[in-house]
């Protein structure tokens, strides 16, 4: 790996210094389910997050933590830089807001959890009688605390904004909005329902920007518009996939996972490319004819 200063891994990415402004933020092949790291690599997967999130930094045009993915001018990485073309960011170093900011349009996941539970912080300002998987009546905001370890956790309104304070809260919940309505409605032309997404934001000096992975299917349930019914589980692109097998064994859900069989790991893949190549609408083997 690169000879600059490690900084930090995350379950899926490897930080590294550039200097005092900038980072390389390196996307692995590593996958997880459930908030386990699982044993074997999907391999590209890696290169789908990025070239996905540089779409949409590209689209969106809001102010984000990107600077380059032309690594030709960042010292001490001749060895590596086939291995990280195509999977790594040079992006500014931020603060990071110790907020997840979560959108969800549709009710899902562990919304739907604590709506059918009987209600919870992501659930505070819904209607009664909503159906598992049922398009909200508008997008709504519902943070989530960055835990350390395990599982994240969903907070109330109250909670954020004691954590934030109000004018952050309200700049944060406006921009996810803003964000998430831009980019569900490039989704439905592709005849793609963005349900649910997290972004990440942090300060670089006093600038607020949009950080980590934008948009991905790691950081987003991304629904085929013509599987979707209302009342019923819905298939996302992807990860589905892997947790449907992962399901099917005895696995209790706690560190370490089985491991994945080959077949598994190549379908895997293959949606992972197929999700790069609908959400997109480019091509895949491009990205890598010019990124690989
Ligand atoms: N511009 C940035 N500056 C500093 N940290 C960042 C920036 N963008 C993203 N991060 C952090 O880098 C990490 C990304 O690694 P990842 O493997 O996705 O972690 P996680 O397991 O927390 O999802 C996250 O902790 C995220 O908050
Ligand atoms: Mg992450």
């Amino acid at each position: 790996m690169p000879a600059l200063r490690h900084i930090a891994s995350g379950k899926v990415r490897e930080i590294y210094e550039v200097d005092e402004e900038r980072l390389l933020f390196v996307a692995t092949d590593r996958i997880s389910a459930y908030d386990v790291i699982l044993n074997q690599l999907i391999p590209d997967k890696g290169r789908v997050l990025t070239g996905v999130s540089l779409h949409f930094f590209d689209y969106l045009d809001t102010p984000n933590h990107l600077v380059t993915t032309d690594l030709s001018d960042i010292p001490g990485l001749d060895d590596e830089l086939e291995d990280l073309s195509g999977r790594t960011m040079v992006v500014r170093r931020a603060e990071v807001i110790p907020v997840e900011c979560v959108v969800r349009g549709y009710l899902y996941g562990s919304s739907w959890r604590e709506y059918r539970e009987g209600g919870g912080p992501t659930t505070e300002h819904l209607p009664s009688g909503l159906l598992l998987a049922d398009r909200l009546p508008e997008p709504i905001f519902t943070p989530a605390t960055k835990a350390a370890t395990g599982h994240d956790e969903n907070i109330t309104e109250s909670e954020t904004r004691q954590l934030l304070g109000d004018d952050l809260y309200e700049e944060l919940r406006r921009r996810s909005i803003d964000i998430y309505l831009r980019a569900a409605d490039y989704a439905s032309e592709k005849g793609v329902i963005l349900a649910d997404t997290k972004f990440e934001f942090g300060f670089a000096g006093d600038e607020l920007l949009l950080i980590d992975e934008v948009l991905t299917p790691d950081s987003s349930r991304y629904w085929p518009a013509d599987e979707w019914v209302p009342g019923q589980d819905v298939p996302s692109f992807d990860k589905q996939f892997v947790r449907e097998w992962l399901d099917a064994t005895d696995w209790d859900r706690t560190a370490p996972a089985p491991d994945l069989p080959a077949d598994v790991v190549a379908g895997t893949r293959s949606r992972y490319i197929e999700a790069y190549d609908r959400i997109t609408g480019g091509s895949f083997d491009e990205y890598l004819a010019s990124n690989g």
